[in-house]
């Protein structure tokens, strides 16, 4: 089989509704990153960090998978397809993917402070300031937060290492490590980026789509299911 990588960030889920972070009126215009998005902010503010995810979360449960990332979860009938993506939402798993590495966490998961291994799901969509793990640290949402490090990475790399092909949708390419993933890729490996603010990216194969993801994603898949 095949083996098919996509790399996905807010983009393909800003269809569904989702605010990416650095579009005009994205999350980062109205919140900065250093007050809710590190460990400084955490140990300063702990209810602010709390409630900044706790509205992600309700916002990610009030919203369905769009017709991108269903389109992707229907390529698993013919390949072996892995997504990787730097999103905190489950709407890849919702719309049926399989193969999903959440690089930067999972909002809907929340871990003690004390351990990052011993992770479990949010229980009602909220978690507030004195919810504490068994090992009595306070529990924190399940996210890699800028200045940590993104433990998947080697993970990620190898997978990418292995690809036949890989395709980028809806990230903007500007948060490292993720951003280098697609470097791994094998030389020949054709790459597609789909991105309607796409940025330039070097490589040997790579084809760019300046397109919204849901308006070239279903045809694609499509076409790779029929003669790809
Ligand atoms: P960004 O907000 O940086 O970029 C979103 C990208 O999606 C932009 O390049 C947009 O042009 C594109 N886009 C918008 N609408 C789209 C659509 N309908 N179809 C396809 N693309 C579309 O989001 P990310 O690249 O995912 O990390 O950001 C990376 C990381 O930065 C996030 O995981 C998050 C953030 O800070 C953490 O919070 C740790």
């Amino acid at each position: 089989m095949k083996k098919m990588v996509i790399l996905t960030g807010a983009g393909i889920s800003a269809e569904s509704g989702l605010k990416t972070f650095r579009d005009s009126g994205g999350l980062w215009e109205n919140y900065k990153i250093e007050h809710v998005a590190t460990p400084e902010a955490w140990l300063k503010d702990k209810n602010l960090v709390l409630q900044f995810y706790n509205e992600r979360r309700a916002q990610v449960l009030a919203v369905q998978p769009n017709q991108a990332h269903e389109a992707l979860a229907k390529l698993e009938s013919k390949y072996d397809l892995h997504i990787i993506t730097q999103n905190v939402d489950d709407l890849h798993e919702r719309a049926g993917s399989s193969k999903v590495m959440h690089l930067h966490g999972e909002v809907l998961k929340m871990r003690s402070e004390k351990n990052s291994q011993q992770i479990v799901g949010v229980p009602n969509g909220v978690i507030s300031l004195g919810d504490l793990a068994p090992d009595g640290g306070q529990y924190r949402p399940d996210i890699v937060w800028f200045g940590e490090e993104v433990p998947l990475m080697e993970s990620a790399s190898a997978i990418v290492a292995q690809a036949d092909e890989v395709w980028v949708i809806g990230c903007s390419l500007q948060v490292y490590p993720a951003a280098g993933l697609v470097r791994h890729a094998r030389d020949h490996v054709k790459v597609i980026y789909i991105d309607p603010n796409a940025v330039k990216v070097n490589g040997p194969n790579i084809t760019v789509i300046k397109e919204k993801a849901g308006s070239v994603v279903p045809a694609m898949v499509e076409e790779y299911l029929n003669n790809g």
